[in-house]
């Protein structure tokens, strides 16, 4: 039985590993449940998962479940989130939205716990040094999103020394094919209609601008260790091809299935098995009729060239780019600024920074939030 603790199981990743979850009641149970306020769905997993110990974000919220559940440890804050991050586990989902997924990642590294990563702000802010501790520690990083499990489902049994490059797939967004002018009058509503996939908020709007593939060239570059030079970024549309990886002998491996977050989140908790479920399949001759690929348009939606420079100059340029990008999109999500001005001030945040390249979790966190009060 593999004790897991979800942390940000009221949130899009964390409720779909659930249902995975409880439909393999024989494979997993659930050690550990965190959310920020979302008491009423929390207590409705409680009641059907029976975990041992319970994150919330503010103490008020931790003092009422702790007299409705005297038999549960209940904890609150962010001293909450990293002692449910080293609960009694064998593994650590991470689902938390943002850069308060770092230090929980890292203290359950450093209490020997595999994680199944989900929260990308973890590999974008702190990569190097998440890296090096788990490999210190014996830890694995299991990767949830789609592209990134895409890529590592099609490294297993291959020779990392002959991976040429790695392709990550994007749909590109609701705004694929707008002109930079076209994007200055964009709502949120449409921002927030993705093509494909179903996710949180914060998320959705980041496919929109591609930022979201920008962070997921950075996580692919430590996750993978290589360099930026091997990951390239394909549009493809119809996202049924969910990333590839070509390799010496110009084989290119590619791993394909409908737009679904429960394939990967199931990988990430069964590998290296793979479970039976009963996810809707693939059908190829339908889905896979008309399967296309185009250049990302780099210089309309700037954040993926941002991205690509912001990990090039290291340090902690991709921490302040990721705190920007998070305040920005909340920023334009409560309709206070338009959808250009997120590249548009992350472009010169980077600029403006002077960097630091000696990062521990707290310099991270420290850059972070000195940048979240500029912005
Ligand atoms: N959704 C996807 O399909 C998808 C795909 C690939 C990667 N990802 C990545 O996975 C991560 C999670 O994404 P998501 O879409 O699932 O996010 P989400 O729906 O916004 O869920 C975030 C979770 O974090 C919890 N949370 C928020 N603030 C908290 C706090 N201060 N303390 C403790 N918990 C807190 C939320 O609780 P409340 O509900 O109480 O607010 C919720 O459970 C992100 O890094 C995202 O980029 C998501």
């Amino acid at each position: 039985m593999k004790k897991i603790a979800v942390l940000g199981s009221t949130g899009s990743i964390g409720t779909q590993a659930l249902e995975i979850i409880e439909k393999n009641r024989e494979e997993y149970s659930v050690s550990a449940l965190s959310c920020g306020r979302n008491i009423p769905l929390l207590q409705k997993q409680i009641d059907l998962f029976l975990p041992d110990m319970v994150s919330v974000k503010e103490k008020k919220d931790a003092e009422e479940l702790q007299k409705k559940y005297p038999k549960i440890h209940v904890v609150y804050g962010e001293e909450g989130l990293i002692e449910a991050a080293s609960c009694d586990c064998h593994m650590v989902l991470n689902a938390l939205m943002g850069i308060k997924g770092l230090m929980p990642t890292y203290r359950a590294i450093l209490a020997g716990k595999d994680i199944a990563l989900a929260n990308k702000e973890t590999l974008v802010a702190g990569g190097q040094l998440i890296m090096e501790k788990a490999a210190e520690k014996g830890v694995r990083i299991l990767p949830v999103d789609s592209e990134h499990s895409a890529v590592f489902q099609c490294m297993q049994g291959n020779e990392k020394k002959s991976l040429k490059r790695i392709i990550l797939t994007g749909s590109g967004g609701p705004f694929r094919g707008f002109s930079t002018r076209q994007l200055y009058d964009v709502t949120k509503e449409q921002a927030l209609a993705h093509p494909n996939w179903s996710m949180g908020q914060k998320i959705t709007i980041d496919s929109a601008t591609l930022m979201n593939k920008g962070l997921e060239v950075i996580e692919a570059r430590w996750l993978f260790d290589v360099t930026l030079e091997k990951i390239d970024v394909v549009i493809h549309p119809q996202s049924i091809i969910h990333s590839m990886v070509e390799y010496e002998d110009n084989s290119v491996m590619a791993q394909m299935g409908l737009p679904d977050m429960k394939v990967p989140i199931a990988y990430a908790l069964s590998w290296p098995k793979r479970r039976k479920n009963d996810f809707k399949s693939l059908d190829i001759l339908r889905e896979g009729a008309n399967l296309t690929f185009e250049s990302p348009d780099k210089n309309t939606f700037r954040c993926l060239s941002l991205a690509y420079e912001a990990s090039k100059k290291g340090g902690t340029y991709p921490v302040v780019m990721n705190g920007a990008n998070e305040v920005l999109v909340q920023k334009f999500l409560e309709g206070k600024i338009g959808f250009t001005q997120i590249q548009e001030t992350i472009e010169r945040v980077l600029c403006e920074h002077i960097p630091k390249y000696r990062l521990t979790p707290e310099i991270i966190l420290e850059e972070d939030k000195k940048i979240r009060k500029k912005i």
